[in-house]
């Protein structure tokens, strides 16, 4: 199938009141592993890369590996750049054949946030481009206060507004989550979901997926979070696996041996993060 917008992916994981996980990827291998393990479920699923992992792999190339490997498959496929920080790097993804896009000002105050939001809404629309756009701000798990501390989650008469004046189609919001390891548990703020869900009707996001306890991320699922964002526990296990296989020493020493040696575990991995977002 060609790649379908992420809004409408987000759209029909509502409908069925599931939700559907954008993974950060990085390289060919970290795409096709998702995509394959998405297929072999039949759970649609969102490609993303980080706007710094273009060193690895440049934003036209990604999207171009993505798109031809969506083309094989039956399951739907989103694209998007994850937290894209300005315009003119968005812009480059259009350029290089993105189909979903995400504007990441939250850290700017409200006024600035709508304003860089909204211009890359617009030109994003015009060419038929969805945008994710996001208020409050999360931040890094490293840090306990920006997922701690309240005055970092989004006001639900702030969504609100910041979806009227922005026209953002997907909404990433801040209930008690960051990127990266958490230095403590998180807790999240089912009650300011539930608020936000009910006074908006756009697809809401989470990001900081990594390391949420399972039970909190099914309640955030039942009340209206229809995007994950999931990163660092996908790197982190990539690295692992790549270590064990290494250090038992049963395969060739080379570079594809060892790739080939990843799939099965890293699909398996892939699939339990899938399944607790989109279950059967
Ligand atoms: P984690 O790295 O904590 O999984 O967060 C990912 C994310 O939110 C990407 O946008």
């Amino acid at each position: 199938m060609s790649l379908e917008k992420a809004v409408d992916i987000l759209r029909y994981a509502d409908r069925q009141k599931k939700c559907v996980v954008g993974f950060d990827a990085f390289n060919m291998e970290t795409i096709k592993w998702i995509i394959d393990t998405a297929e072999e479920e039949q759970i649609p699923v969102i490609l993303m890369i980080y706007p710094g992992d273009k060193k690895i792999m440049p934003l036209s190339t990604f999207a171009a590996v993505t798109r031809d490997l969506a083309a094989k498959v039956k399951t739907p496929v989103g694209l998007m750049l994850d937290h894209g920080p300005d315009f003119a790097t968005t812009m480059e993804a259009v350029r290089g054949g993105f189909s979903s896009m995400m504007i990441d000002t939250s850290h700017l105050d409200f006024e600035e946030n709508v304003r860089q939001t909204a211009e890359v809404v617009k030109t994003c629309h015009a060419l038929g481009i969805d945008v994710e756009g996001e208020l409050g701000h999360v931040g890094v798990a490293s840090n306990e206060a920006d997922y701690k501390n309240a005055d970092n989650f989004t006001r639900v008469d702030k969504a609100v507004e910041f979806i009227e004046r922005t026209g953002v189609d997907i909404l990433a919001i801040s209930i008690g989550t960051a990127h990266g390891s958490y230095v403590s548990a998180p807790k999240l703020d089912l009650e300011r979901l539930e608020q936000i869900n009910a006074a908006t009707d756009i697809p809401l996001v989470l990001h900081g997926g990594t390391g949420v306890p399972e039970d909190q991320l099914k309640a955030a699922f039942a009340r209206g979070i229809n995007k994950l964002n999931y990163a660092t526990g996908y790197k982190l296990k990539l690295y692992a696996v790549a270590k064990e296989i290494m250090e038992r020493g049963e395969i060739r020493p080379r570079m594809s041996d060892l790739v080939m040696a990843m799939e099965q575990p890293m699909h398996e991995f892939l699939r339990g993060i899938m399944r607790l977002a989109w279950p059967e």
